[in-house]
């Protein structure tokens, strides 16, 4: 489905280069929403510049060369040079009757399809997940989702903590606890909090213990297999836990995307030599370091990446060195999105520097730090607990379903539900809340946690766009037919039919940027416009009770179209969309 935004800067280009030779073809047109029309190029005013000349002769000669026949019904030109566009209401028309025939919604798959690694949720064995993992797993879900869409060939890749110094102590923890409490599911396992501060405890307090820990860590790396043996027990608890979480959250990941910083245990030592042989790394102090160009101390001092610390243990930065090197030498990526928490920008920044001085990335294989911001509470901290502790993202998602209990009993319903169904519905109305409104801000902004706010029925919700699908639906019912079955003819002539259609052709647009950028904010906004324009229309609108046959065939044809696009763009954002409500 074309964007009207891209259609008219095509046109204008090639006006441009008409009117004023071929070195203007791609000269930004500068096409903008306009008030006084659907769009406006405003080209001429920075060209009249460069060219000496009046911007309005400019707008003026622009428009004599301007072939939009068919797609614009009125030209204008206006203020100092301003040219006003009014899209042709037939084109519109046209344009949704085409999203209503294709399956995808008009929207193409890319013509140049990327392999890309999108690398998201990464929580750490042996901890329990928290609201800072909530929103790297929600927005990178929806990343990929919308890659996966478009037509590229997405790698998901949780990039778990599952190697370390820690594992020492969790190990001897477990021994001591009795390897068959794991088996049992025993809470002294399962629940990870308390294993781990368990294990902690006793590190710092028990010498004994202390010592078998470290001797430990050694044996696991190198690779002792009683040891290895033990280690996946712990890996296989937390993996349990961690699909429980993404089940709750309807999130896609599976066990075969896991590639925990352990997969990069055996490359660790060939990445090292690698940079080494290229002169990359160098001995400072004892460890081995990088010193990529640009990153300096306070005093202007050259910022080392330690690669190898002088204990000959390898680090974080190492890990994430060994699996961009992977990524690039055995899977073939062109792009890795790193869907990880804004205070570890600098660590990205520079492990990527080290990369682009390997030779591992360059023009063509490209890494975005795509960086999340602090969720916080009410006061304007960091989301904690009452008692001051990190607050479990299960316990959150089972709040919110509570509460979207309590909203979903208080609304209107055509209909009466059984406990079951009520219960399904509310688990989506509750995980598709918290979802919405953590997609909805920016993913690098940070953003208070409201459970009040982001389960209400009206306003920028995930309830509010669930229950206007299900309303779309309702209206299908009561007229008996199934949505796929509206055919149209799609024909506009109250504003409000034409402000939906147009609203609903950006569609394509918005996920392009939204791919590109990887910010699913900007698909959430657009599905949150969709959902207000068919307020309007409906308002405005009577569709079963339309005035004739043929306007009633085309309101619903705009329905039908609406409500694909609105299951399509929450489904993209893994935003469930009950069929009634
Ligand atoms: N496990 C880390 C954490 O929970 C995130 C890992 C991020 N990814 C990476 N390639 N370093 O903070």
């Amino acid at each position: 489905m074309p964007d009207p935004q891209l259609v008219l800067a095509a046109r204008v280009q090639d006006a441009l280069s008409a009117a004023f030779g071929p070195s203007y073809a791609d000269a930004d047109p500068v096409i903008r929403p306009s008030q006084f029309a659907d769009l406006q190029a405003n080209v001429a005013l920075p060209l009249a510049k460069k060219l000496g000349r009046k911007p309005r002769d400019v707008a003026d000669e622009i428009v004599k060369h301007l072939d939009v026949a068919g797609v614009v019904s009125d030209v204008q030109v206006s203020g100092p040079g301003f040219i006003n566009l009014t899209l042709s209401d037939a084109w519109i028309a046209g344009e949704a009757q085409r999203a209503l025939e294709d399956a995808r919604l008009g929207v193409p798959a890319t013509g140049a399809p990327q392999k890309v690694v999108v690398e998201y949720s990464s929580p750490n064995v042996a901890k329990e997940m928290h609201v800072g993992h909530l929103r790297t797993t929600i927005v990178g879900d929806a990343i990929a989702r919308i890659l996966d869409f478009l037509g590229h060939d997405v790698v998901r890749d949780n990039h778990v903590g599952d190697w370390g110094t820690p594992f020492g102590m969790l190990i001897e923890h477990l021994l001591d606890l009795g390897e068959d409490a794991a088996a049992r599911g025993d809470s002294s396992v399962s629940d990870l909090t308390a294993f781990y501060q368990a294990a902690r405890t006793k590190f710092d307090g028990d010498e004994g213990f202390a010592d078998r820990s470290r001797r430990r860590v050694v044996a696991l790396q190198a690779g002792d297999p009683e040891t290895l043996r033990l280690w996946n027990v712990l890996v296989d608890v937390s993996k349990k836990y961690f699909n429980s979480v993404y089940g709750l959250l309807g999130v896609t990941l599976t066990d075969d995307d896991i590639k925990g910083e352990s997969f990069y245990n055996d490359l660790l030592a060939p990445t090292v030599q690698e940079l080494e042989d290229k002169g990359i790394a160098v001995i400072s102090d004892g460890a081995l370091c990088a010193f990529p160009p640009g990153f300096t101390g306070r005093e202007g001092e050259p910022l080392p990446v330690i690669i190898r610390k002088s204990d000959g243990g390898y680090n974080y930065s190492t890990t994430d060195l060994a699996t961009i090197r992977y990524r690039v030498d055995t899977q073939h990526i062109d792009r890795m999105i790193y869907v990880v928490g804004a205070p570890q920008s600098l660590h990205f920044q520079m492990v990527f520097a080290v990369a682009r001085m390997a030779g591992w990335l360059n023009d063509d294989v490209r890494a975005d730090h795509a960086q999340i911001g602090n969720v916080l509470g009410t006061d304007g901290k960091i989301l904690r607990t009452r008692a001051g502790g990190t607050v479990k993202l299960a316990e959150l998602l089972e709040e919110a379903v509570e509460r979207a209990g309590t909203v979903f009993d208080e609304i209107q319903h055509d209909e009466p539900f059984d406990d079951a169904t009520r219960a399904e519905i509310v688990q989506d109305v509750g995980v598709g809340a918290v979802k919405y409104a953590d997609l909805s801000v920016a993913r690098d902004s940070e953003y208070v946690f409201d459970l009040d706010r982001m389960i209400s029925f009206n306003g920028k919700t995930g309830p509010y766009l669930q229950y206007a699908a299900a309303r779309i639906r309702s209206i299908f019912r009561k007229g008996g037919l199934a949505p796929d079955e509206a055919t149209g003819p799609i024909t506009l002539t109250d504003p409000a039919e034409r402000a939906l259609a147009l609203q609903l052709l950006g569609f394509g647009a918005v996920l392009e940027q939204a791919g590109e950028t990887a910010e699913p904010h900007k698909l959430a906004t657009y599905v949150y416009s969709v959902a207000d324009a068919y307020t309007t229309f409906y308002e405005n609108c009577p569709v079963l009770k339309a005035p004739d046959e043929a306007t009633k065939a085309s309101r619903l044809a705009l329905c039908a179209v609406t409500l694909r696009t609105l299951t399509t763009g929450l489904h993209l954002l893994g935003v469930p969309t009950p069929e009634r409500m």
